[in-house]
C-alpha cells in the first residue's frame, strides 16, 4: 500500500541540506580545486563533493542524529549498510555531486542528490541542479515537481530520429556496452551525457525520452528513481526485470517507450 504520510520535517531538512550544499559547490572553482582520482582516471573526487557531503550530513544529523546515512565518500555508512540491508531500512543516501567529471570540466550539468529511505522504500526524493537554481522533488504517492510545477514524462512513442535516447559513461568496458545497444534500436537522437541524477530529473520532466545505463550506485538512484517513477516513468531492468534503488542496470523513461526498447534491445 502506498504511504501519503507527508514527512514535513524530513522534507524539510532534505531542501535545506540540497540547498547548503548548492552554495557550498558553486563557491568551489572547478579548475583549481583539490581532485582525487578513484577508481579510474575518470572517476573523480574533489574538495568539493567532500565539502558538500560535510554539509549535507551536518544538515541531516543536527535534525537525525540517529538516522544512517548512506553517502559515496563515506565508507563508515556503507559498511552499516551492508550490515543492515534493505528490509526495514530508514536512511539518507546522498550522492554529494553527481556528474564529478563534468563539475572538474566546468561542465554546468551536474546534480546534488538525496533520497529518504524508510523500511527500504524511497519515500522523498530531491535533486539540486545547483547551477540553473532547479530543485526536482518528489514525495511516494504525491507526483514530482520542478521548482514547484509539477512535471510528466515525455509522450513520445516511436523510436525514431526526435526522440531522445540518453546514457551515460561507465568505467572502463561498461561504456561500450551501452553504446551498443544504440545498433538494435536504430536511428534516435543520441545523448551520452555526465550526471545520472540530472539525466533522471531530464526524463522525470520530459526534457530526454529514455535513459538506459549498466553503471548505477544506489546513490545515483535514490531519489532519481522516486522522481521519475512520480513524473510517470516505467523503470525496468535491461532486460524487463523488476528493480530496486540498489539495481545497476535499468533502461527508464514513458512505459510504452521502455517497452518497445526492451522489445528490440532483447531481439
Ligand atoms: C557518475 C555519473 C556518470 C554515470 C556514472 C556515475 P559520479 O556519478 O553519474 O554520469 O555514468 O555511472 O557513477 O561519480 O559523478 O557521482
Ligand atoms: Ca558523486
Ligand atoms: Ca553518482
Amino acid at each position: 500500500m502506498l504511504s501519503l504520510r507527508i514527512d514535513v520535517n524530513r522534507k524539510k531538512v532534505l531542501i535545506s541540506a540540497l540547498r547548503a550544499a548548492g552554495i557550498v559547490v558553486l563557491r568551489h572553482d572547478p579548475f583549481t580545486v583539490s581532485t582525487e582520482v578513484k577508481s579510474s582516471v575518470g572517476d573523480l573526487v574533489t574538495a568539493a563533493d567532500l565539502a558538500s557531503e560535510k554539509v549535507i550530513i551536518e544538515t541531516i544529523r543536527a535534525s537525525f542524529p540517529n538516522d544512517l546515512v548512506l553517502s559515496e565518500e563515506t565508507k563508515l555508512g556503507q559498511e552499516k549498510f551492508n550490515e543492515q540491508g534493505l528490509s526495514g531500512l530508514t536512511a539518507w543516501v546522498i550522492d554529494p555531486i553527481d556528474g564529478t567529471n563534468n563539475f572538474k570540466r566546468g561542465m554546468a550539468y551536474s546534480g546534488i542528490s538525496i533520497g529518504y529511505i524508510e523500511n527500504g522504500e524511497i519515500q522523498i526524493g530531491g535533486i539540486l541542479d545547483p547551477y540553473r537554481n532547479v530543485l526536482y522533488l518528489a514525495e511516494r504517492g504525491l507526483g514530482a515537481t520542478s521548482n514547484g510545477m509539477p512535471v510528466n514524462v515525455s509522450d513520445r512513442l516511436a523510436l525514431d530520429a526526435g526522440t531522445r535516447v540518453c546514457t551515460s559513461n561507465s568505467y572502463e568496458a561498461g561504456t561500450q556496452e551501452n553504446l551498443s545497444r544504440y545498433e538494435k534500436i536504430g536511428y534516435v537522437w543520441v545523448d551520452v551525457l555526465g550526471s545520472a541524477v540530472m539525466i533522471m530529473a531530464d526524463i522525470a520532466s520530459g526534457k530526454l525520452d529514455l535513459y538506459h545505463h549498466n553503471g548505477l550506485k544506489p546513490w545515483d538512484n535514490a531519489a532519481g528513481f522516486l522522481i521519475a517513477r512520480e513524473a510517470g516513468a516505467k523503470i525496468v531492468g535491461l532486460h524487463g526485470q523488476p528493480v530496486t534503488w540498489l539495481t545497476n542496470e535499468v533502461v527508464m523513461g514513458n512505459p510504452q517507450l521502455v517497452d518497445l526498447f526492451i522489445e528490440k534491445t532483447s531481439a
